[in-house]
């Protein structure tokens, strides 16, 4: 069981709203809690890698963070159990009771929610994209991922979402160029026409052991290129979630 601050209730409301029983497909996501969803048919894309550094990098900025693991594995959910000092709430749960999660995080004064969504079936996968203020599709450059990320991409496009690719675990580059599989990937996924995200992450060490240690890389590499690009994908996220936010100025 996760340890929630004192006083936000947060995990005990969930207890008492029911679940959505599907029975509206224009509902709009809850007001004032913005819902970013980490979406892949795939496992191991790095859903979960990607979910909980860009809740983390949210919570260090100071938002209230809630961080929803959809996946029976609970993988944030070991996350969040191997991280002893305080961080975004991980709750558990299924997507057909993601919306009332997102009236749970609302009533709770959360900032955003995260979902963190299982290698699932469309229909499960559709749920989380009707809640959602921004869907990000996750995959690494390959062909396969490629193909695999194509059907999400027409889902999003069908519920009219903004969305946009981020690939993950890219190689490192080669005397400076990079690799083809990541100009392959590029190209195929800007025929999709959906965006790519501007930053995307490459495969590094830092991410995993910073995971296994139920922290993101921005604590304990801080330096690293790994919190460079955590941090730059943040801020990207941030502008498509927040748009009219102004950065901060010193006064
Ligand atoms: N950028 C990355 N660099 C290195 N390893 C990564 C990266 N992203 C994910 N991984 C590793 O890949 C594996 C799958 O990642 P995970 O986030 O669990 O994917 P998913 O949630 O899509 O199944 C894990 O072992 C994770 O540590
Ligand atoms: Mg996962």
């Amino acid at each position: 069981m996760l340890r929630e601050p004192p006083g936000v209730g947060l995990v005990e409301d969930i207890h008492h709203v029911r679940p959505w029983n599907g029975a509206s497909r224009a509902r709009r996501p809850v007001a004032s809690v913005k819902t970013l969803a980490i979406l892949s048919r795939k496992g191991g894309t790095g859903k979960t890698t990607v979910a909980l550094h860009l809740a983390m990098a949210a919570w260090l900025s100071g938002k209230g963070v809630l961080l929803a693991d959809c996946d029976r594995q609970g993988s944030a959910q070991e996350w969040r159990r191997e991280r002893t000092i305080a961080g975004p709430v991980v709750f558990s749960t299924k997507t057909p009771a993601l919306f009332a999660t997102q009236q749970a995080a609302f009533r709770a004064g959360r900032d955003l929610m995260v979902i963190d969504t299982s290698p699932s079936a469309s229909e499960d996968l559709a749920e989380a994209v009707r809640c959602a203020d921004y869907c990000l599709m996750v995959l690494r450059p390959s062909f396969l991922d490629v193909r695999a990320v194509r059907e999400t991409a027409e889902l999003v496009s069908r519920f009219g979402k903004p969305g946009a690719f981020v690939i993950n675990q890219a190689p490192p580059r080669r005397n400076g160029r990079e690799m083809a599989c990541v100009g392959d990937t590029v190209t195929q996924l800007t025929a999709m026409g959906r965006p790519i995200m501007p930053i995307g992450l490459r495969a590094r060490i830092a991410y995993q052991s910073a995971v296994a240690d139920g922290r993101s890389v921005q604590e304990t590499h801080p330096q690293s290129a790994a919190a460079l690009e955590i941090g730059g994908l943040w801020r990207e996220v941030e502008s498509r979630l927040w748009p009219s936010a102004l950065p901060e100025v010193a006064e």
